[in-house]
């Protein structure tokens, strides 16, 4: 049995990696490593959590000891490493968080697979999941490709970028076999409502002021969070070592446009008055050094890999809102507590 160690899988992300591979492969053992930070959940996995291919470990990555003990009983043949910090906004005012988690954190796993691997580096593989936003910001032309130099503009996209080299680097100088991809925006179920489209599901559900930064001509690439999954299935298993795959859904859309299209959605869904949720969408002050567009050109994953989206985004969109509706609960428990005042600082001082 293949023994697949999965670093973050209690995230967004995380949650439907480990789910793919758990249900999908059932002569993998799937070990999910995850600190359970407040972005990270146990009930993002209530529907897997009994299967007998997967165990849940809590523990930090950024414990240097505890991982290299965790390599040593669990003998992991592959690491999958989503583990991040992973929030922009949270970077901007807490960068050490993310040298921590996203660097070092990033190196400790690399130092332990290196051990454990020594003799046997064809054998293993290290997927590192990376982001698009190590490319920096695009203008009105143009995508991301894998041969497009990295320009990181925040504390989040500067610490992804270093943990990138960090892993190429574990290649060029000891031969372990890594793989990276990189890709866009995602959006679905189990997303935390810190980030853009699952905020604003919960603001206009609880007719609060949806915040658009700046000017909301800000472009990202949405891809569903279940295509990523698929992707990183796909590149796991086909990339050759070394190699890098960009991921995204040739999807762009401005902020306000989307926000535009989720309001019409809720009307419908919540049964209001056309344009009534719109009214919510209240200008705030722009994110420090806000990246303005984000495309990525999946070309060399889809020719090489066969991997396509499965979904167009209004679908995508749509399932995205009754999730949200249907697990009232889930958004409760992770609204509850510290999200208030995170929110407090990052928002209130821009509302009337
Ligand atoms: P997330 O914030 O939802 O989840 C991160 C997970 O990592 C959480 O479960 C958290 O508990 C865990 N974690 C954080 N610090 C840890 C530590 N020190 N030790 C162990 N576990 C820790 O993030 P996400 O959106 O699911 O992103 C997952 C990965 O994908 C990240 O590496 C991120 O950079 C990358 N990524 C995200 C997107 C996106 O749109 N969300 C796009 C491209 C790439
Ligand atoms: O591109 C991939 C990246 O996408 C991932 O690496 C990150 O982990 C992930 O968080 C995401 O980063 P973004 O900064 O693009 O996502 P976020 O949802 O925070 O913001 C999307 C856009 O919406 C961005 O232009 C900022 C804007 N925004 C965001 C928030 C939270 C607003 O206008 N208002 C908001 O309240």
């Amino acid at each position: 049995m293949k023994r697949i160690l999965i670093t973050g899988g209690a995230g967004f992300i995380g949650s439907h990696v480990v789910r793919l591979f758990v249900k999908k492969y059932a002569d993998y053992q799937i070990i999910n490593l995850d600190k359970l930070t407040y972005a990270g959940n146990l009930l993002n996995l209530t529907d897997i959590e009994l299967y007998p291919n997967y165990k849940f470990i809590k523990g930090d990555i950024t414990d240097a000891d505890f991982i290299s003990e965790i390599f040593q009983l669990e003998k992991p043949d592959a690491v999958i490493h989503l583990a991040a910090e992973s929030h922009v906004d949270r970077s901007i005012s807490n960068p050490m968080e993310f040298v921590m988690t996203n660097v070092i954190g990033t190196v400790n796993l690399l130092n332990a697979a290196k051990t454990l691997w020594k003799g046997n580096y064809g054998q293993n593989r290290f997927y590192h999941v990376s982001t698009d936003e190590v490319y920096g910001a695009l203008g009105d032309e143009g995508m991301f490709t894998e041969n497009t130099s990295y320009d990181p503009h925040s504390p989040y996209s500067a610490s992804k970028a270093s943990s990138d080299h960090f892993v190429r680097a574990y290649h060029d100088t000891y031969g372990l076999d890594v793989v990276i991809s990189n890709c866009s925006n995602n959006y679905g179920s189990h997303h935390f409502p810190e980030k853009l489209i699952p905020l604003a599901i919960n603001n206009i559900k609880n007719n609060k002021p949806v915040p658009v930064y700046g000017k909301g001509e800000n472009i990202r690439d949405w891809l569903w969070v279940e295509d990523h999954a698929r992707a990183i299935d796909a590149i796991f298993h086909g990339a050759a070592s070394g190699d890098t795959y960009n991921i995204g859904g040739h999807n762009e859309w401005k902020n306000i446009d989307l926000i535009q299209l989720l309001c019409k959605i809720m009307d419908r869904k919540l049964g209001r008055e056309s344009g009534e949720s719109a009214q919510l969408i209240t200008y705030v002050t722009d994110r420090a050094g806000h990246d303005l567009r984000y495309a990525i050109d999946s070309k060399k994953l889809q020719e090489n890999l066969g991997w396509v989206p499965s979904l167009q985004f209004e679908e995508g969109l749509e399932k995205t809102v009754d999730w949200y509706l249907d697990n009232e609960n889930w958004l409760q428990d992770v609204t509850s507590g510290n999200y208030q005042t995170y929110y407090k600082q990052q928002y209130e001082y821009n509302e009337q």
